[in-house]
C-alpha cells in the first residue's frame, strides 16, 4: 500500500524579506495607475468621447485605439513627419502631442482629408485634390510616408500660399521620404498650391512683336 506524503505547508511570507524587497524597489505598495481621463475629439468629422491615460499620444490613440491606421509611426520623435495630421487645420506631428492636451480639438487624418476637398473633390472616388496630384505626378514608392505628406501639404494650403516650388520643398522639410520621391512631392504639390499665373495681357506678344515665331 503506497503512501500519500502531504505537500509542505505553504511558507508564510516572510515580512522581514518582503520589507527588503520594498526597501531596494523603493516603493511601499504596487504602483496603481491612475485611470484614464475623459477628453471629447472631433475626428474626421465625428465626436469622439474618451478615456485616455495621460501618457498616451495623438498617434496611439489614432492607431491603437481608434485603428486609425493611415497615421504611420516612423520615429515617434517628430523628425521624419509620417504622423503629420491637422489639428483644427495646422500640420503637428502627432507622436508629439498628448491626447489629452486636446480636449475639444478637431482632428483631420489621412482617411477624413478626402472629405475636407468638398466641392473640389476629384475623380470618382471624391478625392482631395493633393490626393488626386500625388497619383498623376507618381509622387510615391513604398508610400509609407505619403500619408503625412498629404496631411502636412493640405496644411501647407492653410497657411499662406508658397511662391514657388523651391519654397513648397523648404516647408514641406520636415516630412521625409526614404524612397526619395521629392521631386514627384514637390510637383504635386505644386500643382494644388501654386496659385495660376495671371493671363499674359492680349494683343501681340514680345515674340511677335518683334516678327519671330510665337513659341
Ligand atoms: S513618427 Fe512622428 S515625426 Fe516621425
Ligand atoms: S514613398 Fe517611400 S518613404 Fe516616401
Amino acid at each position: 500500500m503506497s503512501q500519500t506524503t502531504e505537500p509542505p505547508p505553504a511558507a508564510e511570507p516572510d515580512n522581514a524579506a518582503q520589507a527588503d524587497a520594498i526597501a531596494v524597489v523603493g516603493r511601499a505598495a504596487p504602483l496603481k495607475l491612475p485611470p484614464g481621463l475623459p477628453v471629447q475629439l472631433r475626428i474626421n468629422g465625428a465626436t469622439v468621447m474618451l478615456q485616455v491615460e495621460p501618457w498616451v499620444t495623438l498617434l496611439d490613440l489614432l492607431r491603437e485605439q481608434l485603428l486609425l491606421t493611415g497615421s504611420k509611426k516612423g520615429c515617434d520623435q517628430g523628425q521624419c513627419g509620417a504622423c503629420t495630421v491637422l489639428v483644427d487645420g495646422v500640420r503637428m506631428n502627432s507622436c508629439l502631442l498628448l491626447a489629452v492636451s486636446l480636449d475639444g480639438a478637431d482632428i483631420t487624418t489621412i482617411e477624413g482629408l478626402a472629405a475636407l476637398a468638398g466641392a473640389d473633390a476629384c475623380g470618382p472616388n471624391g478625392l482631395h485634390p493633393l490626393q488626386q496630384a500625388f497619383i498623376d505626378c507618381d509622387a510615391l514608392q513604398c508610400g509609407y510616408c505619403t500619408p503625412g505628406q498629404l496631411c502636412s501639404a493640405a496644411g501647407l494650403l492653410n497657411e499662406h500660399p508658397p511662391a514657388n516650388a523651391h519654397e513648397i520643398r523648404e516647408r514641406m522639410s520636415g516630412n521625409i521620404c526614404r524612397c526619395g520621391a521629392y521631386p514627384q512631392i514637390v510637383e504635386a504639390v505644386a500643382r494644388v498650391a501654386l496659385v495660376p499665373r495671371a493671363p499674359a495681357p492680349a494683343g501681340p506678344t514680345p515674340y511677335a512683336a518683334k516678327g519671330r515665331p510665337t513659341p
